[in-house]
């Protein structure tokens, strides 16, 4: 049986083949079938950022599926618990594994390029998935596939701006509370980009504080409860996941304040996940703009080209879309995978 090894994919692809070919033609002779051998399996280690938000757990359980063994696949599954050194650790161990390939969700996007050097010096290639990298040497990593976190942001800042425009207030005072994912992320460094051009060409929009929610209720909920304490008024939240809008939405709504777009507080969101569009529908979240998590299937198929010999796209950016209170439904949300 042959051993796969990230350094002779090609040959191996024609041989399994090959393998499956003779097989097969035994089969027909009157002989058993043979079963998928473990050394047959494509060795995926992947590098999870954490269980931080449902988000996440959504794009955990895709990657689970899609890299199975069933559909040729032994995934070594690493929980960073939202730590970049337990991802570096973890990415050590692969190479120790001698895995077929790496995938990384990156925590962060800085603090790559020598554990990625490792991994390339040793032959095996690195997709990563869902947040970018910022590597000096772009040959380090073979393929990225996830958000287009500034589009994401753009949307949402449009639909502000449309909304706001029809209630006559456009060019009027704003005061927004930010409530930021973990420093550093793809998606917090571009979404809070979006939300920072947009104030500097609106003088009348202003951030009255930041908030560091690192993705998760428990954290945002704290935080909004303290803000609030302050007394200090607000229009609008712009929170970098659903997960810190459940906290925020909490701590509001123990403070007597009413959510929603005809209420005290307009909410956006970024993720749309099923409990968030729940709230959408009801009218508390005022806008979710969606981040896909599905990227098990996207990520299966950049293998499955790398091992047919193909060079994939080095970024591919997923479609996603935005949903508002009068586009949802009940039979809508309840037929969304996440
Ligand atoms: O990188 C994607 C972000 O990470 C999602 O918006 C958030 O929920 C997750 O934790």
């Amino acid at each position: 049986m042959i051993k796969r090894s990230g350094k002779c994919r090609p040959l191996c692809a024609v041989l399994a083949a090959l393998i499956l070919l003779i097989s097969i033609c035994c089969a027909g002779c009157g002989q058993k079938d043979v079963p998928v051998q473990e050394e047959d399996l494509i060795r995926v280690g992947f590098s999870q950022v954490g269980s931080e938000s449902d988000w996440r757990m959504a794009n955990t359980a895709s990657m689970i599926s899609a890299l199975s063994e069933e559909n040729g696949f032994e995934l070594i599954f690493d929980n960073a618990k939202q730590r970049q050194e337990n991802q570096l650790l973890a990415i050590r161990n692969f190479i120790q594994q001698d895995v077929d390939y790496i995938v990384l969700a990156p925590i962060a996007e800085s603090g790559w390029d020598d554990v990625l050097q490792e991994a390339k010096d040793a032959g095996i290639p690195v997709i990563i998935v869902d947040r970018q990298i910022a590597v000096g040497d772009e040959s380090l990593y073979t393929s990225w596939v996830g958000s287009n976190f500034l589009e994401e942001g753009q949307r949402a800042i449009r639909w502000l701006e449309g909304t706001v425009q029809q209630q006559g207030r456009l060019n009027q005072p704003l005061r927004i509370l930010h409530i930021m994912g973990t420093d550093g992320a793809t998606a917090q460094i571009q979404r809070t980009k979006a939300l920072n051009d947009a104030a500097r060409t609106h003088p009348g929009w202003k951030i009255v504080s930041r908030l560091k929610g690192e993705y998760t209720e428990a954290k945002a909920y704290e935080l909004v409860r303290d803000f609030l304490q302050t007394g200090e008024e607000i229009d609008v939240i712009y929170s970098e996941n659903d997960n810190m809008t459940f906290g925020a939405i909490r701590a509001l709504e123990e403070a007597g304040i009413r959510c929603g777009t005809d209420g005290d507080v307009m909410i956006i969101s970024f993720d749309a996940v099923r409990d968030a569009l729940k709230l959408c529908l009801e009218g508390k979240i005022s806008v979710c703009v969606e981040c896909n998590p599905l990227h098990g299937p996207r990520v299966a198929s950049l293998i499955r080209q790398l091992e047919a010999g193909e060079t994939p796209a080095k970024l591919t950016y997923v479609d996603e879309t935005f949903f508002s209170p009068g586009v949802l439904s009940e039979e809508l949300i309840s037929g969304r995978e996440y």
